[in-house]
C-alpha cells in the first residue's frame, strides 16, 4: 500500500474506533453544569442517577432491609459497591438486592409514583435481584486494601431519567487526585434523601499525620466540606471536560470508610484507577 493509502486507512480506523468508544460510553455520567457549583447537600431526584441502595435479608423468607451501603451503576447489568459491604454474603447473592432510581430510602419498591403533600412526585424505586457477587481478588479484610466488589444483576437494568450508569472511562486520566476538589454522593446517616458533597483530596503523608495510619494501598483520603458520614460505596466522580464544557461524570472512587480525625471527619476512598481494568474485564466477560 502506498503512503496516502496507509494514511486513509489509519483515518478510517481511527474514526471507526473513536465512534465505538463513543457509543459504548454514550448515555453515561449525565452532568448538568448548574448543579456543580451550588452548595446543596441534597440531590435533585434525577441527579447522580447511578446511585442506588444495597438491601439484604437474613433468609429467603425475610423482607429486604437497608444494608446501609451505596451502589453505583456501571453497566447494563452491573453495579459496584465495596467488598466490605458484601463480604459476609459472598456465597449467598440471593440474600442481596439493589434499589435503583431511589431518592428517599423510606420509599419501597412496587409503587409507580410517590408524591409529597405539595404534589411533587417521583417514580418509586425499582428493585433488582443479584445473581453474582465478585470481590476483587486482592480485597483484604484486615488491611482494607482493594475494597471493591462487582454485583451482577439478574436482569438488564431498564434505564430511565432516574436510573443511568456513570461513565467508567475518563477522557484524560489525572495523575493524582491530591488537592483536587471532588464530588461524591449517596445515602448517609443524617437524611433519608440521596445526598451529595465535595471533598478535597489530601496526600498520603498528610492523611497519615491526621489519622495516625496511612490509607490502605490504592486508597486516598479527603476532607469533606459537609460532615455527614455517607454509607460505604458512595461514588466519587471525576469530570470529563470536552471543548471546554464539563460533559460527563466518570467514576473515580468509592467511599471505603469514614475516619474520625480529631475535630473533623476524614473520608477514605478506594481509587478506581488501579482496578478499572479488572472492572471492565468482568463486565465484558459476563454480559454477553
Ligand atoms: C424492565 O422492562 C421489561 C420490559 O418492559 C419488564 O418486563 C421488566 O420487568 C422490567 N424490569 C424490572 C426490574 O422492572
Ligand atoms: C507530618 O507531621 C510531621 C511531624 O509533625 C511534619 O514534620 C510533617 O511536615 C507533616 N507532613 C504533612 C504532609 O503534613
Ligand atoms: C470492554 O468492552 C468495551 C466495549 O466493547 C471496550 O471498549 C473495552 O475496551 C473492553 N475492555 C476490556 C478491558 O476488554
Amino acid at each position: 500500500m502506498n503512503a496516502p493509502g496507509k494514511l486513509i486507512s489509519f483515518i478510517v480506523w481511527a474514526i471507526v474506533n473513536g465512534n465505538c468508544a463513543f457509543s459504548a460510553e454514550a448515555n453515561c455520567g449525565r452532568l448538568e453544569e448548574r448543579l456543580l457549583f451550588r452548595k446543596d447537600i441534597s440531590t435533585e431526584p434525577t441527579e447522580y442517577p447511578w446511585i442506588g441502595l444495597l438491601v439484604q435479608r437474613r433468609d429467603l423468607y425475610q423482607k429486604f432491609e437497608s444494608a446501609e451501603c451505596n451502589v453505583a451503576i456501571v453497566g447494563e447489568s452491573h453495579v459496584l459497591t465495596t467488598a466490605s459491604c458484601v463480604r459476609r454474603l459472598n456465597n449467598r447473592p440471593e440474600l442481596v438486592a439493589v434499589r435503583l432510581g431511589i431518592w428517599d430510602v423510606e420509599n419501597e419498591p412496587g409503587q409507580q409514583y410517590i408524591c409529597n403533600d405539595r404534589g411533587f412526585c417521583v417514580p418509586g424505586p425499582v428493585q433488582y435481584l443479584v445473581d453474582a457477587i465478585t470481590m476483587h481478588p486482592l480485597a483484604d479484610r484486615d488491611t482494607g486494601n482493594n475494597d471493591i466488589a462487582i454485583l451482577r444483576l439478574s436482569q438488564r437494568i431498564n434505564m430511565t431519567a432516574y436510573i443511568q450508569p456513570v461513565c467508567l472511562q475518563p477522557t484524560l486520566e489525572p495523575a493524582s487526585w491530591t488537592s483536587m476538589d471532588l464530588h461524591y454522593g449517596g445515602f448517609h446517616e443524617y437524611d433519608i434523601k440521596k445526598g451529595k458533597g465535595s471533598v478535597i483530596a489530601i496526600s498520603r503523608q498528610c492523611c497519615n499525620n491526621q489519622t495516625g495510619t496511612p490509607p490502605p494501598e490504592n486508597q486516598f483520603c479527603g476532607f469533606p466540606y459537609f460532615g455527614a458520614a455517607f454509607f460505604k460505596g458512595a461514588p466519587m466522580m471525576g469530570i470529563n471536560v470536552e471543548d471546554d464544557v464539563p460533559s460527563s461524570f466518570y467514576l473515580g472512587g468509592l467511599l471505603a470508610k469514614n475516619v474520625d480525625a480529631g475535630q473533623a471527619l476524614m473520608i477514605v476512598f478506594q481509587d478506581i484507577r488501579p482496578v478499572r481494568h479488572w472492572i471492565l474485564d468482568n463486565i465484558n466477560s459476563s454480559s454477553s
